[in-house]
């Protein structure tokens, strides 16, 4: 299936040359998490000001899927306030349900990970990054 093909190729792409990468200092966000069931690792760090995610980048090892979409979500987020970073996780998080999703807003690269859902195996790959945001923004400093 062509859209399949054109999805892998997303996903290759950022698995490739991912967006984002490195480490912030004088961070506002800073976690460590890891997927226990392979030992695949993120480290996660955000600027935020203002409400605003005005810088963020990741570093970690893992497979495939949880890197590309680590890579997804920094490139999603950044430049979006706290609030838009939140929303797009529980859309995220609905994706990866196979649930009917929010499609008001733009999902840019991430559409490319909503195969994921059919593999539960996965699924847990794929969330790493976005479970990551959502606990570091919640506990920011
Ligand atoms: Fe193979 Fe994550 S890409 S297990
Ligand atoms: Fe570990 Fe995918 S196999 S995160």
């Amino acid at each position: 299936n062509p859209l399949d093909q054109l999805y892998r190729q997303v996903i290759m792409d950022h698995y490739k040359n991912p967006r984002n990468r490195g480490v912030l200092e004088g961070n506002s966000v800073d976690i460590d998490m890891n997927n226990p069931t392979c030992g695949d690792r993120i480290h996660l760090t955000m600027k935020v000001e203002d409400g605003k995610i005005v810088d963020v980048k990741f570093e970690g090892e893992g497979c495939s899927i949880s890197m590309s979409s680590a890579s997804m979500m920094t490139q999603a987020i950044k430049g979006k306030t706290v609030e838009e970073a939140l929303k797009l996780a529980n859309i995220f998080s609905d994706m990866m349900q196979g649930k009917e999703h929010d499609d008001s807003v733009d999902l840019g690269d991430i559409v490319a990970l909503q195969g994921v859902s059919k593999f539960p195996a996965r699924i847990k790959c794929a969330t790493l990054a976005w479970k990551a945001m959502e606990k570091g923004l919640h506990q920011r400093h």
